[in-house]
């Protein structure tokens, strides 16, 4: 298994992120700020994070997941940079809760005109953690920095009015902990206090900067990825991983309602992807929003996906059809995940 994770871990974290919704946690703000129309008059969403809420910034590299074919073959229709086969949370979280139109990627945004620049921007990129990680020399802390650059140069304070932050932070810090250690040993419970501290730092910056709403989805179910699944030939998840999980997920509920005590308001929001999928991989038709998915816990696309060797055979198996798959590859939804993930979940409290 070690080997495994040691062969695997690295295309992992380039894969790996994540972001959103369920249980909200707290109530609303009150609503009565002044809906002040100014050029960039529409709700904003602001994008960090990984792979789960990326859209498009990793560098665009042919051959290269997620740039290579079959990436994007759902939506829309050609690789996009997301990891998925087609829409990722982030488009989810926009079209169907906010009602706007995806946040451009921060790397396009000079080639976007002001029409779009209006729905935010998204600053995550796939492989991120909040530290260092062995896909990414590029913390969350850099994607915080250009956010601050681009206040000023493209929005103006009175522009984030009505603006929500997605904060992605789904597993890459501890997948490269893992990487670097050889696999788990009790110092991975210092370095969660780690991670949760710079999350809360992080989620803390990102409000002084003047965004109005915060969302911070929990960690998914993280013993249920395909990757983890695969030792018991994709029938269950790893209890472990996942005691670890909500270990880490009940230590930043109480970190949430920590700032929203401090602000007196529920600006910090957390959404619970955990039960979410839960919820998505028990469905037995009784949730009319959500796929019933046969065997949720295994990949659509297995092995390594998008790679083909010298003589362009496929380093991959692909199912016959995407929507009947919950996970695209060993650590992603597929666009119908992510769809039902959406539907299972009550995000209205976002959408005030
Ligand atoms: C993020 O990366 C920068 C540049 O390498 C580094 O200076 C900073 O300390 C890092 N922040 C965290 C929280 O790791
Ligand atoms: C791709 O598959 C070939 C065999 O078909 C194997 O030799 C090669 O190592 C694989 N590439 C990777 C990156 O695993
Ligand atoms: C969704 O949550 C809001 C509070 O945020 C609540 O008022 C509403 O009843 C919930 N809707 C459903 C369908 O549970």
């Amino acid at each position: 298994m070690d080997s495994v994770i040691k062969l695997v871990v690295p295309l992992l974290l380039v894969f790996f992120s994540s972001l959103l919704f369920g249980d909200i946690t707290g109530v609303e703000s009150s609503k009565h700020q002044q809906e002040q129309q100014y050029s960039y008059g529409s709700t904003k969403l602001f994008a960090f994070g990984d792979s789960y809420v990326d859209t498009g910034n990793i560098k665009k590299q042919e051959a290269v997941a997620p740039w290579a074919f079959p990436y994007g073959n759902t939506y829309p229709g050609t690789p996009s940079g997301r990891f998925s086969d087609g829409r990722v949370s982030t488009d989810y979280l926009a079209t169907k809760v906010l009602k706007i139109k995806t946040p451009i990627p921060y790397q396009w945004k000079d080639h976007a005109g002001h029409e779009r620049l209006q729905y935010g921007m998204n600053f995550a990129v796939g492989g991120t953690g909040v530290f260092k990680t062995t896909s990414s020399n590029l913390n969350m802390t850099y994607q915080i920095n250009l956010f601050e650059q681009v206040i000023g140069d493209v929005y103006s304070p009175s522009d984030l009015s009505s603006s929500l932050a997605l904060v992605s932070v789904a597993g890459n810090d501890y997948l490269t902990y893992v990487a670097e250690h050889g696999g788990v040993d009790l110092g991975i419970f210092i370095f969660m206090k780690q991670v949760i501290h710079q999350t809360e730092v992080n989620l803390r910056r990102i409000h002084a900067l003047g965004v109005k709403k915060v969302a911070i989805p929990l960690l998914q179910p993280l013993g249920c990825l395909p990757l983890f699944a695969k030792a018991s030939s994709y029938q269950k998840c790893n209890d472990i991983i996942n005691a670890f999980v909500i270990i880490h997920n009940n230590e930043l509920k109480k970190v949430v309602a920590n700032l929203n005590k401090e602000t007196k308001q529920s600006t910090f929001m957390v959404i619970d992807y955990y039960n979410a999928f839960l919820t998505v991989f028990n469905n037995k038709g009784e949730k009319p929003g959500s796929q019933k998915f046969e065997t949720p816990y295994k990949a659509c696309c297995g092995g390594l996906c998008g790679s083909v060797d010298k003589n362009g055979q496929k380093n991959y198996t692909l199912c016959d059809d995407p929507m009947s798959s919950f996970f695209w590859d060993g650590l992603h939804p597929t666009q119908e995940g992510w769809k039902s993930v959406y539907s299972v979940l009550n995000l209205t409290a976002l959408s005030n």
